[in-house]
């Protein structure tokens, strides 16, 4: 769904107006001051955005990327969802209970060998009654494939499927975190905070770019920082930038490039370009994807122990590590407001140790 009107998105409006989207969550989520976390990091005005309070399940960011990913399922007349993952893939769990709350069959694909013991996101899945199918070890490009197959399989039986492509970092599924850049603007706004620094995770980037493009569209009123947990940062910038295309496409706004039409006057002439609004760092990968590092396992207990708020390893703890790292090394000056978008990923940190 093109939007109509691409010449004017300021912060009070809603540039994703128009597109089916379904309810799934409580939003804005909470924006919290991290007092002791500040003084351990030696910084005056950290915040938190509760990403991993969105009201679904167990809470995490691909709540909001669902709501619209289901809204187009439902205005295309699906009945059954799939989407794929690891075991402890939070999309699959978060999937299984947007569609259990709207109806939905859920089929959920994972790359990996029928699990010994259902714990953390396979445990919820199954409660959710997500139906499952276990590939084996298979690449992301072998478990796409699969994915098609299974759906060609349901067409077959006369369902109407709907294939959640990957793990939501799709130009759609990134507008739910476009719609939180104007939250969390708006938030901000609200409580006479001029945030200046976020700092975000970055995987496959669906999170990232989609945050990207809102805090571009609204002019760049903070930097946005993006951790890496995934890739090395060319490979993510690459992919975000691929996203942040689609999104244009798909909504017909483009910022930084003024629409022929404009009035020089408009919001628009105050517009950047999201390139200039990110920087993305794999500094704190480590050894790579899902590998903790000294200063993410650290952050595992910190973050509970100083605020009563806890991080999984994959995502939270590592981006966590990064915003810490950035502040060490001046990138995020200590007196001038940075936030951690905490994206969730509860249910995974139940298989994440076992002593
Ligand atoms: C808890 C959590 N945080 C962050 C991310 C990163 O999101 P993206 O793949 O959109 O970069 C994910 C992705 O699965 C996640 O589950």
């Amino acid at each position: 769904v093109a939007l109509q009107d691409n010449r004017h998105y300021p912060a009070d409006a809603d540039p994703l107006r128009g597109f089916p989207r379904v309810r799934l969550g409580f939003f804005p989520t909470p924006l919290q001051g991290l007092p002791n976390l500040g003084r351990l990091l030696g910084h005056d005005r950290l915040y938190i955005k509760r990403d991993d309070l969105t009201g679904l399940s167990l809470g995490g960011n691909k709540t909001r990327s669902l709501e619209f990913l289901l809204g187009d399922a439902i205005a295309r007349g699906a009945d059954v969802v799939i989407a794929a993952g690891g075991l402890q893939s939070n999309l699959c769990s978060l999937t299984a209970a947007a569609c259990a709350k709207v109806g939905l069959k859920c089929v959920l694909a994972h790359n990996d060998l029928p699990p010994q013991a259902l714990q953390g996101n396979m445990l919820l899945s199954r409660i959710f009654g997500a139906e499952p199918v276990f590939l084996g070890r298979r690449t992301e490009e072998e478990r796409a494939q699969a994915v098609q197959e299974i759906a060609a399989d349901l067409h077959k039986e006369g369902r109407r499927p709907y294939v959640i492509e990957n793990g939501a970092s799709t130009p759609l599924g990134a507008l739910g975190y476009t719609s939180a850049a104007y939250e969390l603007h708006k938030q901000c706004r609200g409580l006479g905070i001029s945030l200046k620094h976020v700092v975000i995770a970055g995987a496959m980037g669906g999170t990232a770019s989609g945050f990207v493009f809102g805090t571009a569209l609204l002019g760049h009123p903070f930097h946005v920082h993006v951790i890496s947990v995934e890739y090395p940062a060319i490979e993510l910038r690459k992919r975000m930038l691929g996203l942040i295309e689609g999104m244009e496409r798909l909504t017909g706004l483009t910022p930084g490039r003024p629409a022929p039409d404009c009035p020089a006057a408009s919001p628009l002439t105050h517009m950047v370009a999201p390139e200039d609004v990110m920087t993305i760092y794999d500094d704190y990968l480590g050894g790579g994807y899902a590998v903790p590092t000294p200063e993410s396992l650290r952050m595992v207990h910190d973050l509970p122990r100083l605020e009563g708020i806890f991080v999984e390893n994959v995502y939270a703890a590592k981006t966590l590590a990064g915003l810490a790292g950035l502040i060490w090394r001046g990138i995020i000056p200590s007196s001038e407001p940075a936030c951690f978008i905490h994206t969730g990923g509860m249910a995974a940190l139940f298989a994440q140790f076992s002593n």
